[in-house]
C-alpha cells in the first residue's frame, strides 16, 4: 500500500489540467447600487432608527434595530422607493436562473428594516428562516465597518479534513463590501458580522427578505 501526502504533492504537483466542474450553483451574490445620498440618508435613517429602535439578542455593543411594524419598514417607504425598483429585477434573476426557484409560485417582499453599528456593535450568527432571498444593502460603510460573515454549509462533511479543520479559521468566509454594495443570499445560510472599528462613523445597513407564496399564481 502507498501513502500520497502534502510533500510529495508539493515536489510535483500533477501536470493534467484539473477543472472544477460542480454542477450545483452559487449562493452568494453581490451588485451595487448607486443611489443612497448619505447627506439625506442619514437624517432618514437616524429619524427612523429614534422612532422605532429596538434591540435584538443578537446584536451586541452599541447597535440596534428598526422594530417590525407593518405600518412602517422601508420596502412601504417613499424614502426607499428607488432602491427596491432597481433591485427588482435583479432579484428575479437571481431567484430564476441563479438558484432555480420554482417559477409557478409567487415572491414577494415579506419585511424589511434597518440596522446600525455604531463602535464595536455587531450581530451574532443568525438567519432569516425561510426567506427564498435575504439582502443585506450597506446604506453607509465607514472606513474599517466590519464586514458580514457566512458560515460554510458544508461544516459538518469538512469537519472531517480534521486538524486542518480549524472552526474559526475556515468555517466562516469574510465578504468584503464597501457604501452602495449589496449582498443577496438564501435566508438559511448562517451569517454574522465583524464588530465596527470605526470610533466615529455607524454601519447602517438596509436588510430585506423576499419569501415565496408557496402557492400557484393567479392568471
Ligand atoms: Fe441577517
Amino acid at each position: 500500500m502507498s501513502f500520497y501526502n502534502a510533500s510529495d504533492y508539493l515536489n510535483a504537483p500533477p501536470k493534467p489540467v484539473i477543472r472544477d466542474v460542480t454542477p450545483f450553483g452559487p449562493l452568494i451574490f453581490k451588485t451595487h447600487y448607486n443611489g443612497w445620498n448619505w447627506a439625506k440618508m442619514e437624517k432618514v435613517c437616524e429619524d427612523f432608527m429614534n422612532e422605532t429602535e429596538h434591540k435584538i439578542h443578537l446584536e451586541t455593543g452599541d447597535a440596534g434595530s428598526t422594530a417590525p411594524n407593518y405600518k412602517k419598514q422601508p420596502h412601504i417607504m417613499p424614502e426607499f422607493k428607488d432602491f427596491y425598483k432597481f433591485i427588482e429585477p435583479i432579484v428575479s434573476d437571481i431567484l430564476f436562473s441563479k438558484l432555480e426557484a420554482y417559477t409557478e409560485h409567487g415572491y414577494y417582499v415579506s419585511n424589511s428594516w434597518i440596522n446600525y453599528h455604531g463602535f464595536g456593535g455587531q450581530t451574532e450568527t443568525h438567519h432569516h428562516g425561510n426567506a427564498v432571498l435575504s439582502i443585506a444593502a450597506y446604506i453607509n460603510f465607514p472606513k474599517d465597518g466590519g464586514y458580514i460573515q457566512f458560515r460554510d454549509p458544508l461544516e459538518y462533511q469538512k469537519g472531517f479534513l480534521l486538524k486542518n479543520y480549524d472552526d474559526e479559521m475556515f468555517g466562516w468566509k469574510t465578504i468584503e463590501a464597501t457604501t452602495g454594495d449589496v449582498i443577496l443570499f438564501p435566508g438559511w445560510l448562517r451569517h454574522r458580522t465583524q464588530s465596527n472599528n470605526n470610533k466615529n462613523e455607524k454601519r447602517w445597513v438596509l436588510t430585506t427578505n423576499y419569501m415565496s407564496t408557496y402557492q400557484p399564481l393567479k392568471k
